[in-house]
């Protein structure tokens, strides 16, 4: 069984980024620069813009985090993506997700030059993923296309069954897989809660992709021997046996399905840490003006 290793991974992207930060500042010309608006204090986001700085420090790229209070109005809020839109200084910006109810996040999303949205949800950077255009796709997307591609995944012909259909991962991971690509030309399956004999469906799967946020719905009798697995899930599950009293857990039974599939990305340290990177990916496009 292949353990398919986003840290190492990650890892290896981040020091060719870092080669290539260096090449652009040596030039005289200003690092990468990527903004991130933060709203409220959920536990989740607050760690996951926290590993963005980090990893934005690691490559020399410059970051500005924006973190506001939850009672921000949304004209507020829209009226700082404009101001990131028209900063000459910033690349590439997010706007960490999920947004407080009182804020209509696709009225956000859609106010965000589609050339800054290095994370890929903007319309126009979703339809022009669809028809094969260039564009910004999604960092989680972006990532596990990485994996399959550093790892030498087959993909062409092969049945791949996505379970999960939101936009930030199943939609665009399902229409990736069957785009004519080195990592796509697949026969996709997209699966959801409204699925009927889901069981039925995954045991003909080479590839899974398990994006629905269901800590260990992924069984062992529900695989096919030799499946490739890619497992998306990240829920913090209580555990008081952990530091933090938590620990993260993904959508697929690990110690059931490890036996089974043939490679499998774990959790954490598998899709994960090549969503962080795949951010950075998306913000050098953006500084080097990759995307039209
Ligand atoms: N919330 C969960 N995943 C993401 C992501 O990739 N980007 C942003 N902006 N918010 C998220």
């Amino acid at each position: 069984m292949l353990l398919l290793d986003g840290k190492k991974l990650a890892d290896e992207l981040k020091a060719e980024i870092k080669t290539e930060v260096d090449a652009i500042t040596q030039t005289g010309k200003r690092a990468p620069h990527l903004a991130a608006i933060l709203v409220g204090n959920d536990g989740g986001s607050l760690t996951y813009v926290g590993h963005k700085v980090k990893a934005c420090e690691q490559v020399g790229f410059k970051s500005t985090l924006l973190h506001f209070d939850d009672t921000v109005t949304e004209e507020f809020l829209l009226s700082e993506v404009k101001k990131l839109n028209e900063d000459a200084g910033v690349d590439g910006f997010i706007v960490q997700l999920p947004l407080p109810k009182h804020i209509n996040a696709d009225k956000i999303i859609m106010t965000i030059d589609p050339l800054k949205d290095v994370d890929g949800f903007h319309p126009v950077n979703v339809g022009k993923v669809a028809l094969g255009m260039s564009a910004y796709i999604s960092a989680t997307p972006l990532g596990i296309t990485k994996i399959l591609e550093r790892y030498n995944i087959a993909t062409e012909g092969k049945h791949c069954v996505v379970i999960g259909r939101s936009n930030i991962v199943g939609r665009p991971m399902s229409i990736l897989m069957s785009g004519q690509s080195k990592t796509g030309n697949a026969t996709v399956t997209v699966c959801h809660s409204k699925t009927k004999n889901l069981k039925e469906i995954t045991l003909q799967a080479d590839i899974i992709i398990a994006a629905l946020g269901k800590p260990e719905f992924l069984t062992g009798d529900m695989v096919k021997e030799g499946a490739v697995i890619i497992d998306v899930g990240t829920t913090r599950v209580a555990d008081a046996t952990a530091k933090n009293g938590w620990r993260l857990k993904g959508d697929a039974k690990y110690d059931e399905v490890s036996k089974k599939c043939s490679a499998i990305t774990p959790v954490p340290g598998g899709v994960g840490p090549m969503t962080v990177v795949s951010l950075l990916l998306n913000t050098l496009k953006a500084a080097k003006n990759e995307v039209l």
